[in-house]
């Protein structure tokens, strides 16, 4: 399902690697994170590339919905709760900067990308004093934020955090423009790395600094990315038709809806989940109900859908890959808020490479082991994963293939075996092992997008087995 981004940009396309190649830095992952990490790297004269599995921003940079912010929900209440003010404080000044960043390599760089600036609205139809709470938490933490009831939305909030000076573009455009700047090889999946040396299907790079922007990190040791993140799913609906919108707008209420214009259309993103848990399906028609109660005329005009990494702290993992490789650098844990995480990330990275440390490196450090009070949460993630690599194998399968109804996917009986299958609508039978190739859990199938999911740590394969995305790298019928 295509976004309106991919629709209105093509861009240009890259060769694959082959032979061996010596630089200085490699970027793995041509997303927002990987192409702006290259981009900075190479200003400073650093000779970099960037390894892409797939094609430049095929990624969940494909799907954002590009609100440029340094509001990320309710994030400096709890901020504040968790890790004290001065993390809160340090939090919004670095995505403020990030917001400023892309400002200006917008201006230099002369791109066209329909960024804007708007405010952002936090909002809420049914609970006032969080909205009150977040208000001040964000404008003390120093953002320009206040606590209104008037937000330009076709319905009525019980309160929002008004929060100015943040922006929206289109990313793709923006992309394209920064990707003209860089050696990128598309189709070349990094399959190895060890201390300085990537290895693709057709070529290997030699590299003194390793920059791991795959999305979710897929080397498992050292590291460890797998027990402290998993990812969740969210849904867009693009429509026409309905009168322009001045802000963006985000939530907070369950089952809410993130809003923003892009150019003639209005975006609707929600219907969150944990990957790899939407057995239910009907994540878009709940969106379009929603969308014809407010605007009665508006038609579609496209949905798809992106997932994020959720670190298990609140915070995102921007810094050195792990103690004991130090050449290695990763961004990731953006929680659907990897524009400006991305930035982030990509200045601090570039930083860390040149010697020049931030005041708030240890902030973003994926070595962080200080304990939050949300310690639980990562404790109720790790069972949750643990519940998915061991629960599924000691369920039957759910159903014969027999039962199974035409245009759905399931996990059913096939030939005596526990099997992924799925039928389209004419009743034809695809069939695949039904163990994730990351580490081995239970894939489930999401109707709404047709595709397989991990519940354990969000890898998605297609229909026909091919990896969607990570931290999985093959296939549900490659060979380890
Ligand atoms: C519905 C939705 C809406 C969102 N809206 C917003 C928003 O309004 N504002 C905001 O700030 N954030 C938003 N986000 C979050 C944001 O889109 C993401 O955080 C961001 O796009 C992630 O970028 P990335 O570069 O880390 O990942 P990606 O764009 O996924 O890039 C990673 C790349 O790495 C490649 N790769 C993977 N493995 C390998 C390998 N082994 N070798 C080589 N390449 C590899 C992949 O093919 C991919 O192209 C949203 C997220 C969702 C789900
Ligand atoms: S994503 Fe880790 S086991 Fe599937």
């Amino acid at each position: 399902m295509d976004s309106i981004w991919t629709r209105d940009c093509a861009l240009p396309s890259h060769p694959r690697l082959t032979g061996e190649l010596s630089v200085d830095a490699a970027v793995i992952g041509g997303g927002m994170a990987g192409l702006l990490t290259a981009y900075f790297l190479q200003k400073q004269g650093l000779r970099t590339v960037v390894l892409e599995a797939d094609t430049v921003a095929s990624g969940q940079t494909a799907g954002t919905t590009a609100k440029i912010t340094a509001a990320h929900g309710l994030r400096y209440t709890r901020l504040a709760d968790d890790w004290g003010w001065e993390t809160a404080e340090r939090y919004a000044h670095a995505m403020t900067q990030a917001i400023e960043s892309f400002a200006r390599v917008i201006e230099y760089e002369n791109i066209d990308c329909d960024f804007s600036r708007r405010p952002m609205f936090l909002y809420s139809t049914s609970d006032p004093q969080s909205m009150r709470r977040e208000a001040e938490a964000a404008a003390r933490a120093g953002l320009d934020a206040r606590f209104t009831k008037e937000t330009g939305l076709p319905f009525a909030v019980a309160g929002a955090v008004r929060v100015s000076g943040q922006a929206q573009f289109h990313p793709l455009r923006f992309l394209r423009a920064i990707a003209e700047q860089l050696t990128i090889y598309e189709h070349s999946r990094v399959r190895e790395v060890s201390s300085s040396r990537l290895t693709t299907d057709g070529g290997a790079v030699s590299a003194r600094h390793i920059v791991f922007a795959c999305h979710f990190p897929f080397v498992n040791r050292p590291g460890y990315y797998f027990l402290r993140m998993h990812q969740e799913r969210s849904y867009v609906l693009a429509i026409e038709g309905a009168p322009p919108l001045e802000g963006m707008y985000w939530g907070a209420d369950q089952g809410s809806l993130a809003i923003r214009q892009a150019g003639s259309a209005i975006l609707l993103s929600g219907a969150g989940h944990r990957t790899g848990e939407n057995r239910a399906g009907g994540s878009y028609d709940r969106m379009r109900r929603t969308a014809a109660r407010w605007w009665p005329d508006v038609r579609e005009a496209a949905h798809w859908s992106a997932q994020d990494c959720i670190p298990m702290d609140g915070l995102p993992y921007i810094g050195r890959y792990a103690a004991d490789e130090p050449g290695w650098y990763v961004a990731t844990g953006f929680q659907k808020w990897g524009m400006t995480g991305a930035m982030a990330a990509a200045t601090r990275i570039c930083g860390l490479i040149l010697g020049r440390d931030t005041a708030d490196t240890e902030l973003f450090s994926p070595t962080r082991f200080a304990l939050s009070p949300s310690a639980d949460t990562m404790l109720a993630d790790g069972l949750e994963a643990a519940r998915g690599l061991t629960r599924p194998w000691f369920e039957p399968p759910r159903a014969l293939l027999s039962a199974l109804p035409d245009g759905h996917g399931g996990i059913v009986e096939h030939e005596g075996k526990k099997a992924a299958v799925s039928k389209d609508k004419d009743g034809n039978v695809t069939v695949h092992r039904c163990r994730c190739t990351h580490l081995g859990c239970q894939i489930e199938w999401n109707p709404d997008d047709r595709a397989w999911e991990c519940p354990c740590h969000g890898s998605r394969f297609a229909e026909d087995g091919r990896v969607l995305a990570g931290p999985a790298q093959r296939g549900l019928d490659e060979e380890n």
